[in-house]
């Protein structure tokens, strides 16, 4: 290999590192294709707009909450709670570079239409008592949803949607334990919950795990807890 070559492939090898290395997601376990599909989208020169979907406990908060931790020019939203005056106005004051709207199935039909406009235009705008201001903006949107359904057509089409693969037995042992003694449970404990709340409640939200380990004191009161709990999961 010559010289020249090396070195150009060093580079790569560089940028290729520098791009993951400051993704800043090492919070969220696994979900592998998808941090890097954000790493990309954090760094590129353009706007890309992500919105992941899929079903509850797959960590899709997660990654809006860990961008907005790193990220001292992102605005984090819920998409129940915006009002248009709200999210335009706050959009004017804070001028964030990247956009966090969490639960966009939620947002009311005139927030979609102001967040469609801004992905489209570059702009935002307002109009009270016969005075409208406008104000360039240049957003990333990163954007979760459980289901698409409520998402207005043309907002999607501007999205690149991730679907959030389900998490296999193995992954999500593996984040129950690590969840689970990050709250002292014990691991010899924490496997039994993962263990029950996969099989006997049928549940593959990781939420489920942590309420079992808060209420269980120790081994032999997970059998119970977990019982207690698909009572209800089975109505
Ligand atoms: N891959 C993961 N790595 C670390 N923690 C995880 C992972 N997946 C889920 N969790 C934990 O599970 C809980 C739920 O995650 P999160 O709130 O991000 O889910 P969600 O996909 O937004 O769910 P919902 O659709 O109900 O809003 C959190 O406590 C989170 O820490
Ligand atoms: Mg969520």
């Amino acid at each position: 290999m010559n010289n020249s070559l090396k070195q150009r492939l060093t580079g790569l090898w560089k940028g290729a590192l520098r791009v993951n290395s400051t993704c800043r997601l090492d919070e969220i376990v696994n979900h592998d294709d998808i941090k890097q599909i954000f790493a990309k989208a954090l760094h590129s020169k353009r706007p890309v707009h992500l919105l992941l979907v899929g079903s509850p406990g797959s960590a899709k908060t997660m990654f809006l909450t860990e961008i907005m931790r790193h990220y001292n020019d992102s605005y984090f939203t819920v998409g129940s709670n915006t009002t248009k005056a709200g999210l335009v106005n706050q959009l004017f004051e804070r001028r964030p570079k990247f956009l966090l709207v969490d639960e966009l199935e939620k947002m009311s039909l005139a927030d979609q239409t102001s967040l469609l406009h801004l992905m489209e235009t570059g702009l935002i705008s307002e109009t009270k008592i016969n005075k409208t201001r406008q104000m360039e903006l240049t957003s990333w949107v990163f954007a979760t949803a459980n289901s698409c359904e409520k998402i207005i057509k043309p907002l999607l089409s501007r999205f690149v949607i991730l679907e959030m693969p389900e998490y296999t037995f193995e992954e999500f042992s593996e984040i129950a334990l690590i969840r689970l003694t990050r709250e002292n449970v014990d691991e010899s404990i924490a496997r039994v919950i993962a263990e029950k709340v996969w099989n006997e409640l049928g549940s593959k939200d990781i939420r489920d795990v942590i309420k079992v380990g808060r209420l269980s004191t120790n081994i032999q009161e997970v059998p119970f807890v977990v019982k207690m709990l698909s009572r209800r999961a089975n109505k």
